[in-house]
């Protein structure tokens, strides 16, 4: 790469200068005498102008040539364009190609989503799919500032495992030479680890599940982050949460705005989150949706229509906690009652913590606090068909120095989906993986 090269996204410091695109052709459009080429190079998109009489005449051959995505580097004068997006366009001096595309699948014209999933490749070259996908890596990037910055130490957890951390309904199985392994569905247990050895840690990684639901909220490999801190109550917790969520909004609309005006998300609700988010029980929760014409038994858990009326009730992300704890995984720690006393293993309530997202993205956080004693821990994993044998190493961090501990799980499509007001997470990740997408 060339020290020093130009690069869209910094049109604002070249006023004036006469600097070269590499990138691509996005569209052209033509209007008398004046030609336009809309160019992309990857880190934004700018238009170059060509004049009859003043740009050179073998330029407005190659333009006449110039087909959709063909590569292309072009030189000429930057200069103030107020209405155009980023506020430059460039007055074209040269035109070099560099490769002629062929008759480019994806035109303006509306496409299936079917079609464009198959052309994923491709796809992601189209103005709302990179303004997400920028978005994304802000929000991973805040992800990590917000853990630097509160002294967390990033824990990687293994992708292979033998056991199932999330229950066995939803496990990716594989052969690991003789025996039998797992795509993990959760860094947790690993987290637990990390947290006993350094005090607070989080995990980030892909993450499997077998989901069988084709919904706009499901993928099979998503990325989760996976906060884990020792001496934490759920209280705790939900205020790790609220933080963490109110940092990465704040990052997103300080620093890709004009992704999120390409996708015409309503900024207005964005910048309405921040805390204090309500928090409130299962119960409570219940009592609400029974207001709404949604009443639920005691003991199910939400489904989608439930989880966007709470995010209608309240119009901020949601905590619920204490969830009936036959619904939760095996290593919560339990409760007899909503706010007394944490009376291990006897307990009708999980310890858990749900963050639900306002319109209808549904849940993003899923947490709590763990269970910490020995004995509960076996009986939990009995209760839950599970072998003793394969947590062995996960009991022993209730054996040695066992201390209360909490953290959660965030989902970051779900998150991408939510914060760029995006329908469905096939569009929040490069190369969604769902039950009928495995190409490309
Ligand atoms: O609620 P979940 O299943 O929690 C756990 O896995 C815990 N072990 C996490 C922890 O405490 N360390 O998943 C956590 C989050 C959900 O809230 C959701 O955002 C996301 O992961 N998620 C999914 N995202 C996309 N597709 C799926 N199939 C998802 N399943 C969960
Ligand atoms: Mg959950």
């Amino acid at each position: 790469m060339t020290p020093n090269r130009f690069y869209i996204e910094d049109a604002s410091k070249f006023d004036g200068k006469v600097v070269t695109v590499r990138g691509w052709v996005y569209q052209k459009r033509s209007s008398g005498k004046i030609k336009f080429l809309i160019m992309r190079d990857g880190t934004g998109i700018m238009q170059g102008v060509l004049f009859a009489g003043e740009s050179p005449a073998e330029a407005f051959d190659l333009f006449e040539k110039l087909t959709q995505e063909s590569s292309v580097e072009v030189t000429g004068i930057i200069r103030a364009a107020p209405r155009q997006p980023g506020g430059y366009e460039m007055g074209i001096q040269s035109l070099r190609l560099v490769n002629l595309a062929e008759p480019y699948p994806i035109t303006p014209k509306e496409h299936g989503v079917e079609f464009l999933m198959e052309h994923r490749h491709l796809w992601l070259r189209s103005q709302k799919q990179w303004a997400a996908i920028r978005v994304r890596h802000e929000i991973i990037r805040s992800i990590h500032e917000f853990f630097d910055n509160r002294g967390f130490i990033r824990f990687d957890a293994p992708i292979l495992t033998p056991s199932a951390c999330e229950g066995t309904s939803t496990l990716f199985g594989t052969n690991y030479f003789d025996e039998k392994a797992f795509l993990t569905q959760s860094g947790q247990l690993y987290g637990e680890v990390g947290a006993m050895a350094f005090g607070k840690v989080y995990v980030f990684g892909p993450t499997f599940r077998a989901e069988k639901s084709k919904t706009r909220k499901h993928l099979t490999e998503f990325w989760m982050v996976e906060p884990e801190v020792a001496y934490a109550d759920l209280e705790d917790n939900m205020a790790l949460g609220e933080a963490f969520i109110e940092h990465i909004v704040q990052s997103v609309l300080s620093r890709r705005a004009p992704e999120l005006k390409i996708l015409e998300r309503d900024l207005t609700k964005l910048e309405a989150i921040r805390g204090p988010f309500p928090r409130i029980s299962y119960d409570e929760a219940l009592k609400v949706l029974e207001k709404r014409g949604l009443a639920l038994p005691w003991g199910e858990d939400f489904g989608a229509p439930h989880e966007t009326a709470l995010g209608e009730e309240f119009g901020k992300p949601v905590f619920v906690h204490h969830m009936p704890s036959e619904i939760k995984a095996f290593y919560f720690k339990q409760s007899d009652m909503v706010g007394g006393p944490a009376v291990s293993g006897t307990g009708k309530y999980a310890l858990g913590c749900d963050l639900i997202a306002p319109d209808g993205y549904g849940e993003i956080i899923g947490g709590g606090q763990r269970e910490e004693n020995t004995d509960v821990l076996k009986r939990r994993i009995a209760e839950h068909n599970l072998s003793e044998a394969d947590y062995n190493w996960y009991l022993d961090l209730r054996r040695f120095g066992s201390v209360p501990h909490s953290g959660f799980g965030l989902g970051v499509e779900r998150t991408v989906a939510w914060m760029t007001g995006v329908e469905h997470v096939r569009e929040t990740i490069p190369f969604p993986r769902m039950m009928n997408t495995l190409r490309p």
